[in-house]
């Protein structure tokens, strides 16, 4: 049998069970502490009640929260997008167009380096907290070098994503519907045995309504769940297509009607909200509060990129949530770990409750709410992912 291990003296324990503590949704325990036994969470409540244990951590009067659920990135690829960054700061916009840069340096590349830049990455990911992290291809764009990148996630995380339609491949600018034809037929075949998920770029200048329907259709007949880039750069049908498809998620929602929201609103499909887009390409930012306050579930990711957004900490993201989309504290740590979980249709992660994984962060703070209080400051001490301190 697996050792025991008590985390003791917490200041403020984040569950994420309304049941638990202060009856929020965050279910607040003060004074708390966490019984740990292999990857799992075994007990949780008040610190003097905890049961006896073989190990014991002092956090110290630290805040401890479930690990970040970052359900939302874009991790293999080659080089970077410096120019146009700097481009943009002065003032260009930004286009999907800058993909096309990514997808020739992420061709040129060997499997040795995107690893290692996949790896690197997720260290980083992991240093910020982040537990569970979910990746996409998208910068390959043909039959192997689509199939290369899941293969190579696949190694990392078991939130696989095929990208296949992030936009037309350069070959077939001049032949849409035969790309579509690629993707739902030859590159869905070689890339479904290492994926989980389906996800379409719908939008202008990427893929139309019933280009996005035909691509997510066919990746449900293989067995893949669809999840949407929707809405990011302007009004149109991504979010209402990934509701009438049950999407786990839509991500971006930047530009919604009222429609949109409603539908979002009266589905299980999640709200998933990349700030750090908005931030690195100076879009407007989406209304969290809206999709709040019509019931829509609402995650928090990074969308981490080399183009849109190249930030991989979760804690930035809910400084800006907090911040620029008028989210409250408490409501964007909800969405950076339950929110993430739910979008990513997981119950084992994103809570600190018995039988969930065990995945947690210990702050340099007392009180989750440093977060967005603090922003920029290095607030992640201790990562535990599996049971494991790792950071
Ligand atoms: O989520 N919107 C499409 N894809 C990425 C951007 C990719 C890139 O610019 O390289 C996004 O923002
Ligand atoms: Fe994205």
């Amino acid at each position: 049998m697996s050792s025991s291990t008590v985390i003791t003296n917490i200041a403020t324990l984040v569950t994420n069970d309304p049941s638990l503590g202060d009856g929020s949704p965050l279910g607040l325990v003060r004074d708390a502490a966490v019984v740990v036994e292999g990857d799992r969470v075994v007990w949780t409540g008040a610190s003097r009640k905890a049961p006896a244990t073989d190990n014991r951590v002092d956090a110290g009067g630290r805040a401890v929260l479930p690990g970040f659920v970052d359900s939302h990135s874009h991790l293999v690829f080659a080089g970077d997008r410096t120019e146009e960054f700097n481009a943009r700061m002065s003032g260009r916009p930004y286009s999907a167009g800058g993909i096309r840069t990514t997808v020739a340096a992420t061709r040129a590349a060997g499997d040795a380096e995107l690893e290692a830049t996949l790896t690197r990455h997720l260290a980083e990911a992991l240093r910020q907290g982040t537990t569970t992290l979910e990746t996409k291809s998208g910068y390959g764009l043909t039959v192997e070098d689509e199939a290369r990148a899941l293969r190579l996630a696949a190694r990392h995380t078991e939130e696989v994503t095929y990208l296949g339609a992030h936009i037309v491949a350069p070959e077939y600018a001049d032949d849409p519907a035969g790309y579509v034809a690629l993707v739902t037929g030859e590159m869905l075949d070689a890339c479904a045995p290492h994926a989980r998920w389906i996800d379409v770029f719908c939008e202008k200048g990427a893929f139309d309504g019933e280009q996005a329907r035909a691509i997510l259709t066919a990746g449900k007949a293989r067995g893949l769940h669809p999840r949407v880039h929707a809405n990011q750069l302007s009004f149109g049908p991504g979010v209402r297509l990934a509701v009438e498809l049950d999407a786990a998620s839509a991500d971006h929602c930047t530009h919604l009607t009222d429609e949109d929201v409603a539908a979002l609103a009266g589905s299980r499909t999640v709200a998933t909200l990349l700030p750090g887009a908005e931030f690195s390409t100076r879009g407007p930012w989406p209304d969290a509060r809206r999709l709040l306050d019509a019931g829509a579930t609402v995650a928090l990711s990074t969308d981490c990129n080399p183009g849109s957004s190249y930030t991989s900490s979760m804690p930035f993201c809910i400084a800006l949530a907090v911040r620029e989309m008028h989210m409250t504290p408490d409501e964007a740590v909800w969405s950076a770990t339950a929110g993430g979980a739910a979008a990513l249709r997981r119950d084992d992660i994103g809570r600190l409750t018995p039988g969930a994984r065990a995945d947690l962060v210990v702050l340099d703070a007392p009180s989750h709410v440093h977060l967005a209080y603090r922003p920029g400051v290095p607030l992640v001490r201790q990562v535990w992912r599996r049971g494991v301190r790792e950071v």
